[in-house]
């Protein structure tokens, strides 16, 4: 429940405009006030008439409306809030975020308040992957900005990619989170994620297929419910989640040393993809094609941190390990649950016309002491934030 919590609302002009309108009715039923402010491009899509009703509010749009001005000035409202959202938070309003610009109420509400602020970004697909929007981005959570979503699927412009506004129930899920205890507060949690790179020379390594997303999530999900989470990536193409302590690893060797640091904690959820061998005889220069024939490489194993963990007189009250498969899956990871010593194993199925490994959907059949559960084919995201609670459910 958000019962007397404070939210300011700041709906940007997008076509996901309009689900704002379901926010504030979803937010207001949780017992939160909603005071909302709408940019002129946001006019365009809803009508200030249904959002100051759907609010039960005034509704605040210009920075020069000096009734507004004599009511509440642009700074105690900045202020009077718990939490500032930005839904949708369009490409052009995340810029004059990152760059510091305050040419409108909404834009000089979000300069001078020192209330935390939430984005959920909402834009083209291209508009999103643009260099510099993942700028701006990156920018916006350096400076402690949260992010939510956005969700990959069909744009309302025909296109299909990363650019819709998170579900209005995630929205509130991570509104509650950032403003409620969760029920992973005071837990700590250690993910790993990505893959690994082991150097065959300065310029070359061996590495498995990783893009981070899945660890990515779970580490955002356990976030979400309150849990201190360190998160220990290899070099991933997904960026961590915010609001994470992250430790990047290189090396499956540097992953253990980071993980054995990270410990103890009370779960530890071990996504990455590590590489099972290093290169034994990697060269310290440049190997020159030529030099002698064909280089012969040597490999040596790699510590097995999911075995380590399970056995680790620090052990976590739950381990949860990752079976990437391409056949018998199940049978494959019931075997490496009982090989490793963890708790659980999640096991999914990447092979090749699966289109699990990089996408943006995964298909896992959890894996416990009790037997084998089938999870259905869900979004990444979604996927995680079963696992989380879970994870949870397990340690209340
Ligand atoms: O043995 P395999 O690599 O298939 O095991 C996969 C699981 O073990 C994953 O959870 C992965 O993160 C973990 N693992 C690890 N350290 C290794 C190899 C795998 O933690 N060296």
């Amino acid at each position: 429940m958000l019962t007397g919590q404070r939210i300011l609302l700041i709906i940007g002009g997008g076509i996901a405009a309009f689900r704002a309108l379901e926010l504030i009715r979803r937010l207001r039923d949780r017992g939160a006030t909603v005071t909302p402010v709408l940019t002129a491009a946001a006019e365009e899509f809803v009508t200030p008439l249904s959002v100051s009703a759907l609010a039960a509010s005034k509704i605040y749009r210009d920075l020069f409306d000096l009734t507004d001005e004599a009511e509440m000035g642009h700074i105690e409202l900045s202020r009077s809030a718990d939490l500032i959202v930005v839904a949708p938070a369009t490409a052009n309003l995340m810029a004059r975020m990152a760059s510091g610009i305050a040419d409108d109420l909404a834009t000089t509400l979000l300069l001078a308040t020192d209330t935390p602020v939430m984005i959920a970004p909402a834009m083209n697909v291209r508009m999103w992957e643009h260099v510099a929007t993942r700028r701006n981005l990156a920018t916006l959570i350096a400076d402690g900005v949260t992010v939510i979503g956005p969700e990959e699927g069909a744009m309302a412009c025909g296109e299909y990619g990363p650019g819709r506004l998170s579900e209005v129930s995630q929205i509130i899920d991570a509104i509650t989170a950032r403003l409620t205890d969760g029920p992973l507060t005071g837990r700590h949690v250690v993910v790993t994620s990505g893959p690994t790179h082991e150097p065959i020379d300065p310029v070359r390594y061996i590495a498995n297929r990783s893009s981070g997303a899945q660890g990515a999530a779970i580490g955002a999900a356990l976030r979400d419910l309150g849990a201190r989470v360190t998160f220990v990536t290899g070099p991933a193409e997904v960026a961590p989640p915010d609001g994470v302590a992250v430790v990047r690893a290189d090396t499956a060797r540097a992953m253990f040393d980071a993980v054995r640091a990270a410990l103890p904690a009370d779960a530890a959820v071990m996504a990455a993809a590590v590489a099972d061998w290093h290169v034994e005889n990697a060269g310290a220069q440049k190997i020159k094609k030529g030099d002698g024939g064909l280089p012969s490489l040597t490999f040596a194993e790699n510590p097995d941190i999911l075995a380590w963990v399970s056995g680790a007189e620090a052990r976590p009250p739950l381990v949860v390990g990752f079976a990437a498969e391409t056949e018998d899956v199940i049978a494959h990871a019931t075997a490496k649950r009982a090989r490793k010593g963890c708790d659980w194993i999640l096991a999914n199925d990447v092979s090749p016309g699966s289109g699990i490994m990089g996408g943006s959907e995964n298909a896992v059949t959890l894996i416990t002491a009790e037997g084998a559960e089938t999870w259905p084919r869900l979004s990444k995201q979604e996927t995680a934030r079963r696992l989380a609670r879970r994870i949870a459910d397990h340690l209340a």
